[in-house]
């Protein structure tokens, strides 16, 4: 309900059919709305205990109010498309209610600390303003984020995925800090986990695009930005971060088993999950992909097959001690007729790059104070070059 500050009461209650279309559809305020009720009802489906709590904390007092709206006693005052738009909300408000086993609620089984941590974590990714790039870089330059973890038990080696790893944090300040490292390019993550340094990569883009005055319509949108995993229920929490951060014009998600590529590929592309060849990209980036020896050969042979000749990959991970295997992987690459460039996080960007993360690092599961984090920035040669045996 709107009501504009010089209009009477009466004036306003007596509005024309023409002026209540202006007030319900194509509103910013009944666009938001639907997209509030969508992201509801996408809770609802996804964690019904938050949803409840949700519920308990006032949502479910408004939407038994919108599902009550009378719409056909106001058929005088509304035209049709404003039926729609209100009868379109109210069966949100409905769908959402008919997923609650208690609506309204009156008691929640969980402390407030167990619901919060089921919230989505807020990062904000800033530029890291080092002497050389400081006047370049603008406000509007940091990234924010919503990252939902995976709250099921990790029953396997194959579930850390399920939550935020340190060196995502680092990978995703450093693009934020260069973005020309991602502007106009193919870019794939690779074991992307909750997506984070991806998803970021997107909101670059979808910020270049803005500025440019160019949003893309969802019909003419190629994606830019592709997130891979092997695990299933990985994937299916980086569709539900894709929607939560509206950002689906500039990112996709697809399987990619480490295991499945060869090392082979000089141009032809990695294998997809159902055993499809994919085009290269110009940009690999992966963080904290390595836990055990054969994950360095993998990797290293799915960078090789991902990358166009003349791309670049930007890997982090913790040292060895934390993650066995890593030790391996520079090898793994110059094997394959890669380039390596290695690098002390700790000394990356002035030495800021580590330094100005610290409170996001937290966020993150594994990491321990003074952890030691390792940049492989890997090129794929532009001509194919003899393997050393
Ligand atoms: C330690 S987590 C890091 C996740 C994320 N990159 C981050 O930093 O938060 C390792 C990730 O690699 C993925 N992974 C492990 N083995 C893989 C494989 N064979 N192929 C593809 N992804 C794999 C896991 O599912 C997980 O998401």
């Amino acid at each position: 309900e709107k009501k504009d500050d010089d209009e009477d009461s009466t004036s306003s209650s007596q509005c024309s059919s023409e002026l209540c279309m202006e007030r319900i559809t194509n509103t910013p305020e009944t666009y938001h709305l639907h997209r509030v009720l969508s992201l509801h009802l996408f809770v609802a489906k996804s964690d019904p205990t938050l949803a409840e709590e949700m519920g308990r904390e006032g949502s479910h007092l408004v939407l038994s109010r919108l599902a009550r709206l009378d719409v056909y006693s106001m058929v005088d005052t509304l035209t049709e498309d404003d039926e729609d738009a209100v009868v379109a909300l109210q069966d949100l408000a409905c769908e959402i209610g008919s997923l609650s086993c208690a609506f309204p609620m009156k008691y929640s089984p969980y402390s407030a600390e167990e619901l919060l941590r089921r919230l989505p974590l807020n990062f904000t990714v800033k530029p890291v303003v080092t002497s050389l790039a400081g006047a370049q870089m603008k406000k509007h330059d940091e990234v924010s984020i919503l990252i939902n973890q995976v709250t099921v038990r990790q029953s396997a080696q194959e579930d850390v995925g399920f939550v935020m790893w340190p060196s995502a944090v680092i990978l995703s300040s450093w693009v934020v800090s260069k973005p020309h490292l991602v502007h106009g390019k193919r870019v794939l993550e690779i074991g992307a986990g909750c997506g984070l340094v991806g998803l970021v990569t997107a909101g670059i883009m979808k910020a270049n695009d803005s500025n440019s005055a160019c949003i893309p319509r969802a019909e003419e949108c190629h994606s830019k930005v592709l997130l891979t995993d092997f695990n299933d229920v990985v994937l299916q929490n980086i569709e539900q971060n894709i929607q939560l951060n509206n950002i689906a014009n500039f990112v996709q998600k697809e399987k990619l088993d480490f295991y499945s590529q060869s090392g082979s590929q000089y141009g032809g592309g990695w294998l997809d999950g159902f055993g499809k060849r994919r085009q290269p990209v110009d940009l690999v980036l992966a963080a904290d992909v390595i836990c055990k020896p054969e994950d360095a050969v993998a990797a290293a042979n799915t960078i090789f097959d991902c990358l166009t000749p003349g791309g670049e990959a930007f890997v982090v991970s913790a040292d060895a001690m934390h993650r066995f295997g890593v030790e391996k992987f520079e090898s793994e690459c110059l094997r394959l007729g890669m380039k390596v460039l290695v690098s002390d996080v700790q000394e990356l960007l002035d030495g800021q790059l580590l330094s100005s993360n610290t409170q996001s690092l937290e966020l993150t599961s594994g990491f321990v104070e003074g952890m030691m984090l390792t940049m492989f920035h890997v090129t794929k040669p532009l001509k194919k070059e003899v393997r050393q045996s």
